[in-house]
């Protein structure tokens, strides 16, 4: 149980003594450390609506409250706030389970689900660029905070792989080398099991197509026939798709793996694609779709909607199908494949209207109940100017190289700071990338995550301020610690006695573990645990200036203290794993 759920019980109790309601004693970190470590404002509302005197009625909770002896203090503030602290005793009691805890006092769901978690959303044969990043970064995230509450969570890539890109780059490549069997339409098969281009050819490819559809009618008309030729089956064509994918995904699989970032699902939009036929003639016999300019659509507006939602276009007049086409029905292989309790979409914020109207027509007709399909939105990464962040020349700057670019910046800042210099150059070379990797994640993690940030790589690579590469050294520092009092003989850990304010302090952060994870949990909001990793590391800097550990002529504090130090080393790289941040084992 939670510190807070564990007060709130404790005062809950109290509340239901004197005939009010349990909830009334729901207790929180308090407003005034200097004061009190916990308060609880029951007593104000209970007494305003029982028409008493609220400090009067606090006096009384807290009188019952004070031979508990798992407080020390127990007093009224205010116009009636019970503030209280832990006696020493229960605090290191709580601590010492946190320290046994190989889950290092971490909450843990009571009804865990099975979730599909969507976070990726790269484009064939477009390279990944940042506007993928803050999925993959967030999604990994989520998914292991979920994961680690209890939750079993399968990562779908869900490749974008079957709009009218596909058709631009079949044309584009019938262009540069028409003889290729790919396109003589008597040819059904086989056809070469090597791809005819490499990625590079791709990624050089599709500009090309795009561009020259957008200035040739023609060009474009062309397009959309071979996709509407792909769509349908033709043989040479699906087989030439089929070396896209294949070339896109080995390049952005390597792209996510230098991020950490892992799918267990590597479906696209187009294994929905056979399942749309049926479903739209599911939705037609539930009377849901209706004819508009020669369109088939679904009207999701509701009464009393705030705004206009637009209705969810099924098919368009010339038979083709949309982005909420391919969602829905993605919707429903998941159902039929995994069957899972609920969706999450961790897809940036601007698509929120399309998800609204994608659970809307899920839920009308009955595939998924769209208060189990959750988008998890976020804001931009812009730049200084306050624009979706590009390259110096203009353009989308592609991931590979924003992992480049970190890695060379953390290179500069370790040899600045001396760190990490001595180790042979294969070893600083994968730090710095981890430094530069680290400082980019939690730069993007400690964000609220529907707030816009402003890339500024200074200020994330800084090694003092809420940074990634201040939260690794950290990790190492306390490492470090351990290990050199291993090595001091007749230093073993061992019982939590806390007695001093800065182990007091120590205590209290690593039992704020469990709430924290709770709510992120809840909120799906990692930022959360960014603070509370923060507030941890600094917590154990003051308690390591302040007192000394492996020195420490008296045993049984040493004993303790090293247990402390040994609980926020063990919780640190917990939360910093479940930021999806790899720690480098020393720098
Ligand atoms: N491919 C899309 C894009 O690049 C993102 C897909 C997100 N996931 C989804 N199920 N719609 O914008």
């Amino acid at each position: 149980m939670t510190i807070l759920a564990e007060l709130s019980d404790v005062l809950g109790a109290r509340f239901a003594a004197a005939g009010l309601e349990p909830a009334l004693g729901a207790a929180r970190w308090a407003d005034r450390p200097d004061l009190a470590q916990f308060q609880c404002n029951g007593a104000l509302a209970a007494a305003k609506a029982a028409g008493e005197n609220p400090r009067a009625l606090a006096e009384r909770i807290a009188a019952a409250l004070r031979d508990n002896p798992i407080f020390a203090d127990v007093s009224i503030a205010g116009p009636g706030f019970i503030n209280l602290t832990l006696s020493d005793e229960a605090l290191s009691a709580r601590v010492q389970r946190i320290a046994d805890d190989p889950r290092c006092g971490g909450w843990a769901s009571a009804d865990p689900e099975k979730i599909v978690m969507d976070y990726g959303g790269p484009n064939i044969a477009k390279p990944l660029h940042v506007g993928h990043l803050r999925s993959a970064i967030i999604g990994e995230s989520l998914k292991r905070i979920l994961r680690f509450a209890g939750d079993t969570v399968i990562g779908d890539a869900h490749l974008g792989d079957w709009g009218l890109p596909m058709g631009q780059l079949i044309t584009e490549l019938k262009r540069e080398q028409p003889s290729l069997v790919y396109f003589d339409p008597s040819h059904e098969g086989p056809f070469p099991a090597e791809a005819p281009i490499d990625f590079a050819d791709l990624e050089r490819l599709y500009p090309l197509a795009s561009a020259a559809c957008k200035a040739d009618p023609e060009r474009a008309a062309e397009a959309r026939a071979a996709t509407a030729e792909l769509q349908r089956g033709r043989a040479g064509y699906r087989a030439l798709w089929r070396h896209f994918i294949a070339l896109s995904r080995a390049a952005v699989e390597r792209d996510y793996a230098d991020l950490g970032v892992a799918f267990d699902l590597w479906k696209g939009e187009s294994d929905a694609d056979p399942l749309i036929p049926a479903m739209a003639e599911a939705l037609r016999a539930k009377g849901l779709v209706e004819e508009s300019d020669g369109a088939q659509i679904v009207r999701v507006a509701r009464e009393g909607d705030a705004k206009e939602i637009p209705p969810l276009i099924l098919f368009k007049s010339d038979g083709s199908v949309l982005y909420g086409t391919t969602d829905l029905a993605t919707i429903v292989d998941r159902v039929n494949t995994d069957n899972p309790d609920r969706m999450i979409y961790v897809v940036d914020q601007r698509q929120s209207l399309h998800f609204e109207q994608v659970f809307r027509a899920s839920d009308l007709a009955g595939i998924f109940p769209a208060d189990r399909l959750e988008h998890i939105r976020f804001g931009t990464m812009n730049g200084k100017d306050g624009k979706p962040f590009k390259t110096r020349e203009g353009g989308v700057l592609k991931l590979r190289d924003l992992i480049d670019m970190v890695t060379e910046r953390a290179q500069a800042r370790l040899a600045e700071s001396g760190l990490a210099q001595d180790y042979g150059e294969a070893e600083t070379q994968a730090v710095a990338r981890k430094v530069g990797v680290a400082a980019l994640k939690f730069a993007d993690l400690s964000n609220q995550r529907t707030t816009d940030y402003v890339f500024d790589l200074d200020r994330f690579m800084a090694f003092e301020g809420k940074t990634g590469p201040y939260l690794l050294y950290a990790s190492v520092r306390v490492r470090s610690v351990l290990a050199r009092a291993e090595a001091m003989s007749g230093a073993p850990a061992g019982p939590v006695a806390i007695a001093e304010r800065e182990e007091r302090d120590l205590g209290l952060a690593l039992t704020a573990f469990g709430d924290v994870a709770r709510e992120a949990y809840d909120k799906r909001m990692p930022h959360l645990l960014c603070d509370h990793a923060f507030q941890l590391a600094q917590t154990f800097s003051k308690f390591y200036a302040a007192r000394r550990i492996a020195d420490e002529p008296d045993a049984a504090a040493r004993a303790s203290r090293l247990s402390l130090a040994r609980a926020t080393g063990a919780q640190l790289d917990l939360i910093l794993s479940l930021l999806g941040i790899d720690a480098p084992a020393r720098m």
